[in-house]
């Protein structure tokens, strides 16, 4: 048995307001991990799921940001009601969600090429 299936790291990073890049955890609050650590005990996926803070993931402009591993899935502006879905259809179900991923030719480009859909 594998010691992990995913890992979601959940940027947590807080800028000042009015920042250029923007921040993925504006109020500090760190909710939208949290959300991940409430969810996934819902379903009992502990230990194998993890939902982890991370620091910037340099992706801010597609934010709040979350990437999966080993899937290596990014998914960009996911809000608190995105929680549910992102663990019953990518963590569970093995899907891509595709109103929410960040796109290969979309990551390090600082926002310069859109997300589909956006
Ligand atoms: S602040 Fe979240 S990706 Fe940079």
């Amino acid at each position: 048995m594998p010691a992990f299936t995913s890992h979601i790291f959940v940027c947590c990073n807080t800028r000042e307001p009015g920042h250029s890049r923007g921040c993925c955890n504006p109020d500090g609050s760190e909710a939208l991990r949290n959300c991940f650590v409430a969810e996934l005990k819902k379903r009992n996926l502990g230990p194998l799921v993890r939902a982890n803070r991370s620091g910037c993931l340099d992706q801010c402009e597609y934010g709040p940001t979350v990437v999966i591993y080993p899937q290596q899935i990014w998914y960009g502006g996911v809000r608190l009601e995105d929680v549910p879905r992102i663990i019953d259809e990518t963590i569970i179900g093995g899907r891509v969600i595709a109103d929410l991923v960040i796109a290969d030719q979309c990551l390090n480009t600082k926002g310069q090429v859109r997300r589909p859909g956006t």
